[in-house]
């Protein structure tokens, strides 16, 4: 049986010096596009979402399709966490350096009951920003992070020391 990790591995595209030069994206398009491998994915990160969760949190933008995949298996909601701008109504907003930039996402605190547990997925976990930064909206909001899962963990950049505390799950580590 083939592993997750190299599931990931076989369909995953790397291309240098995107969005800027000196960054090697990892894209995880033709890994989601494989009806197959995205079941697995999808499996492979509920297999770490505890049984208690009310909803699962995607971060734009490639952490939506994570993220409603694996809640409408697991039979439970989803709702975003998006860049600044995108989203109607009283939200409230979070900063972070990003590992090009800085940027801004936003959340409506009001999609779920406060005290709901959540859990967070996207696609990549870099320098963790991105993930801190939702992390801080969503308690900020009252609900209650059990964990936040990712297809890709690039552990040169030390993602996971900046989530200290958190449950992470990686399908795939690369250095
Ligand atoms: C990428 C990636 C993660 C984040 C990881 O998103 O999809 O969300 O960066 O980096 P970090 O751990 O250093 O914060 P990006 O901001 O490029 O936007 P996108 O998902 O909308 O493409
Ligand atoms: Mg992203």
């Amino acid at each position: 049986r083939t592993s997750i990790s190299e599931l990931i591995t076989a369909k995953m595209t790397t291309t240098p010096d995107f969005p800027e030069p000196g960054i090697l994206f990892r894209d995880l398009t033709a890994v989601m596009a494989d009806g197959p491998t995205l079941r697995a994915v999808t499996d492979a990160l509920l297999d770490e979402i505890p049984a208690d969760v009310d909803a699962v949190v995607g971060v734009e933008a490639r952490g939506f399709l994570f993220a409603a995949a694996a809640a409408v298996v697991r039979g439970i909601g989803v709702f975003p966490v998006r860049k600044q701008g995108k989203l109607p109504g009283d939200v409230l907003a979070e900063t972070y350096d990003l590992e090009y930039g800085t940027a801004t996402i936003e959340l409506q605190p009001n999609a779920l009951a406060a005290g709901s547990r959540v859990y967070v997925l996207d696609d990549v976990l870099a320098t963790g920003g991105t993930m801190a930064a939702a992390i801080r909206l969503l308690e900020r909001a009252g609900y209650i992070v059990a964990g936040v899962g990712v297809a890709i963990e690039l552990t040169a950049l030390n993602g996971r020391a900046t989530l200290s505390g958190y449950p992470i799950n990686a399908l795939l580590t690369i250095d």
